[in-house]
C-alpha cells in the first residue's frame, strides 16, 4: 500500500522554483517535474511586466517551454528579440500587451516547436505573409488589436497541416480574404466577433469546425452564406443590433452543424421555416433575446436532429411525441413528433 502511494505521488507534477539556472532577475522561473522519478520536465518562464530599460532578447533557461513577456511595451518585434538559447524549444509564447506594431518576416522563425502564440492587445494592423511560416501553430490570439482586412494566407505553413484556432476577436475588420495558392489552410476553428463586417465573409475551403460571427453589424444573411463549410459543428451568430433578415437556404451546406446560436438579435422578427433547410446534424437551436417570437410548427421536417430550442425569456421548447395519437400506421413516426415549449401559444 505505502509502495502503490509512492508511487502514485510520484508520478504527480511538482513545482520547484528555486535554483533553475539562468533565470533573469525580474522573472520567475519553474521546473515542473512529472512521470515516474520526475524522468520528464518542463520549465516555464514568467517575465511579466518587467519595466522599462529591459533589453531583449532577455535570457532565459535552456528548454524553456512556456515562457510569458506580456506587458512589457515590446514595441515592433524585430528579428533579434526572439532570439537565443532557449527560446528555440518554446512551445508556447505570450506577447500579448506589449505595443506591438509590427512583427518582422523573421522573428518568429526559430521558434520551431511553437505552438500557442499569443498576440493579443497589440496594435497590429498587419502581418507579414510569411511570418508563421514553418511554425506548428495550434493556437493564435489575435484578438484585442487593429486589423481592418485580414488575410488568411498567412496561415499556409507547408510543413505540418496541424489545425489551429484562430481568435480575430475585438478587431475592425472589414474584410478577411485568402487565396490558397493551391496550398491548404488548416484553420479549424475562427472568432471573428465583435468587428466591423457588414456580411458573411466567405470562407468557403476552411475546414471549419468552429465559428464566431458575434457582435457584428451584419444586417442580412443571403442565402448560402455559408455553403461549401460542411465540417462546421458550431455557429454562433449572437448579438447582432442590426441584423434584421436571414433569407431561406441561408444555412444550406451545413450538414454536421450541431449548435446555431441566434441569440440577442433583437430585430430579427420572424424566420421562414426554409432558413433552417439543410441543417440535418442541427440539434441545438438558441434565438433567446431575439425578436422570433414564436415558431412554425412544420419547422421539425427541416430539423431531423433537434433536441432543443431556446426562445425569447426562458421559453424552453423540444420535440415530443404527439399524445394520445398513435397512428403508427399511417406513416413514419416522424408525424407524429411536435414540438413542446414550456409555455403555451409559441408553436404555431
Ligand atoms: C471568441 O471571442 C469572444 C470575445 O472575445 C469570446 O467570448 C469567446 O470565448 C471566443 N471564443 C473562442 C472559441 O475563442
Ligand atoms: C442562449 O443564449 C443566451 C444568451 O447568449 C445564453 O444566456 C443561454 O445560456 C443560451 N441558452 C442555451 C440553451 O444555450
Amino acid at each position: 500500500m505505502a509502495l502503490l502511494l509512492w508511487l502514485g505521488l510520484s508520478l504527480l507534477a511538482f513545482v520547484q522554483s528555486s535554483a533553475v539556472k539562468n533565470c533573469h532577475p525580474g522573472c520567475r522561473c519553474e521546473v515542473e517535474s512529472f512521470g515516474l522519478f520526475d524522468s520528464f520536465s518542463l520549465t516555464r518562464v514568467d517575465c511579466r511586466g518587467l519595466g522599462p530599460s529591459t533589453t531583449m532578447p532577455i535570457p532565459i533557461p535552456l528548454d524553456t517551454a512556456h515562457l510569458d513577456l506580456s506587458s512589457n511595451s515590446m514595441g515592433p518585434l524585430s528579428d533579434a528579440m526572439l532570439a537565443g538559447p532557449g527560446y528555440t524549444t518554446l512551445v508556447s509564447l505570450d506577447l500579448s500587451s506589449n505595443h506591438i506594431t509590427k512583427v518582422s518576416p523573421n522573428s518568429l522563425s526559430k521558434l520551431r516547436y511553437l505552438e500557442t502564440l499569443d498576440l493579443s492587445y497589440n496594435n497590429l494592423e498587419s502581418l507579414s505573409p510569411s511570418c508563421f511560416s514553418g511554425l506548428p501553430l495550434a493556437e493564435v490570439d489575435l484578438s484585442h488589436n487593429t486589423f481592418q482586412v485580414f488575410d488568411m494566407d498567412v496561415f499556409t505553413t507547408k510543413v505540418h497541416g496541424e489545425p489551429v484556432s484562430v481568435d480575430l476577436s475585438y478587431n475592425q475588420l472589414m474584410s478577411v480574404s485568402m487565396s490558397f495558392h493551391g496550398r491548404v489552410l488548416h484553420i479549424q476553428s475562427l472568432n471573428l466577433s465583435t468587428n466591423r463586417l457588414s456580411s458573411v465573409p466567405k470562407l468557403a475551403g476552411l475546414p471549419l469546425r468552429y465559428l464566431n460571427l458575434d457582435g457584428n453589424p451584419i444586417t442580412h444573411i443571403a442565402k448560402g452564406a455559408f455553403t461549401q463549410l460542411k465540417d462546421l459543428v458550431y455557429l454562433s451568430i449572437s448579438g447582432l443590433h442590426e441584423l434584421q433578415e436571414i433569407e431561406p437556404h441561408s444555412f444550406k451546406g451545413l450538414q454536421s452543424l450541431q449548435i446555431l446560436d441566434l441569440s440577442n438579435n433583437p430585430k430579427l422578427k420572424t424566420l421562414n421555416t426554409a432558413v433552417f433547410s439543410g441543417l440535418d446534424s442541427l440539434q441545438e437551436l438558441n434565438l433567446s433575446g431575439s425578436g422570433v417570437e414564436s415558431l412554425p410548427n412544420n419547422m421539425l421536417t427541416h430539423l431531423p436532429s433537434i433536441k432543443s430550442i431556446t426562445l425569447g425569456r426562458d421559453i424552453h421548447c423540444w420535440r415530443t411525441q404527439k399524445q394520445g395519437q398513435f397512428h403508427r400506421q399511417l406513416g413514419q413516426v416522424q408525424h407524429n413528433e411536435v414540438l413542446n415549449c414550456n409555455v403555451e401559444g409559441v408553436v404555431l
